[in-house]
């Protein structure tokens, strides 16, 4: 036996070493914050499923808006709860329904200062609880859904968001929109699409999050979790429509669809730890199996490994208060 003559660990063995050749970082400006604003609340409520997620009042929303971007956080996307739903979705395209009026609120507050995002989808508005409008039959109508889309980017780029995120899966869903935001003058408000979105169990606390009322599943738009390849097709319809951004949704189960996409992307790709992912870090932390910083920027670090540009988590405003004291 003779003693080895490559010593991988010598890379390892100071703190100034490891620092030196460490391939991945995570900068504040990397991440994107998630909120919740909800109508008709007098106070701030937190989601049971999201331990420290709050469904936000307009002026707390602006607050927590406001703090995050301080600490260097860098982008919000905005998520509405309108009290009454419909069929079509009405909220989402009324000017003074929740979501736009909390892009507005935010956008007066923060002006250029954020990059104001909008989650763009009829699920939060629909009584039924559906990303779509619906048929005779009850089947999600993707073309008279596009039309709803079209209405709703204007809603919310008349309210002053500066990014919109469409993540209904419908088909031709980024060149429709497109169209409508172009056809009225917003041509510098750009698309950040939800690329590869899978019907994910992981969305499961989101729910609660926006008081949903759906009832069965989304799969026949959303990706069927077995499969990869048609990411790569989602990725060339999104890009060929004109998305400026493309995301890969949930995060860490589709760690190997985010290295697939960030590899053949010719634009910046993200990635969302959704609803799910927060709840099992926060469950098992709070039982104290897990260490729950340690955990957290692990987790957001992977998907800076597997390749991802920016990265959506409810743990951004926290997570650039830690950045802001060094690692
Ligand atoms: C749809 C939407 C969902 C999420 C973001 N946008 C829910 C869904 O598709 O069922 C989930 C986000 C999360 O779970 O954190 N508007």
């Amino acid at each position: 036996m003779s003693d080895p003559l490559i010593r991988p660990r010598r890379l390892r063995t100071t703190g100034a070493v490891r620092s030196l050749v460490r391939e991945n970082t995570l900068r504040a400006g990397d991440l994107i914050l998630p909120m919740f604003v909800r109508e008709g609340l007098d106070a701030p409520r937190e989601i049971a499923s999201m331990p420290g997620v709050l469904q936000h009042t307009e002026d707390s929303l602006v607050a927590a808006g406001r703090e995050a971007v301080d600490r260097g956080v860098g982008g919000l996307m905005l998520f509405g709860v309108p009290e009454t739903k419909d069929a079509v979705g009405s909220g989402a395209t009324d000017p003074d329904g929740v979501l736009n009026r909390g892009l507005a609120s935010l956008r007066a507050e923060l002006g250029e200062a954020t990059v104001l995002m909008a989650d763009l989808c009829l699920d939060e508005f629909t009584d039924h609880g559906h990303c779509g409008v619906l048929d005779d039959s009850g089947r999600v109508d993707n073309d008279a859904t596009l039309v709803r889309y079209r209405e709703m980017a204007l809603a919310q780029a008349r309210a002053g968001a500066h990014m919109l995120g469409p993540s209904g899966m419908m088909d031709g869903q980024i060149a429709a929109i497109r169209d409508a935001l172009d056809a009225e003058g917003f041509t510098d408000v750009g698309l950040f699409a939800y690329t590869a979105k899978y019907a994910s169990a992981f969305f499961g606390p989101f729910r609660e999050a926006v008081d949903s009322s759906l009832q069965g599943d989304r799969r026949t738009y959303q990706q069927d979790p077995a499969n990869g390849r048609e990411a790569l097709r989602e990725l060339a319809l999104d890009v060929a429509e004109g998305a400026d951004l493309v995301m890969v949704k949930p995060g860490l189960p589709y760690l190997d669809v985010l290295r697939d996409v960030a590899q053949a992307s010719p634009v910046p790709v993200g990635a969302y730890q959704v609803s799910g992912e927060y709840a099992m870090i926060e469950a098992a932390c709070a039982h104290g199996w897990l260490d729950r910083e340690r955990t957290v920027l692990e987790s957001l670090l992977a998907f800076r490994r597997a390749g991802a540009t920016s990265v959506l988590t409810y743990y951004a405003s926290e997570v650039a208060l830690w950045l802001q004291r060094g690692l």
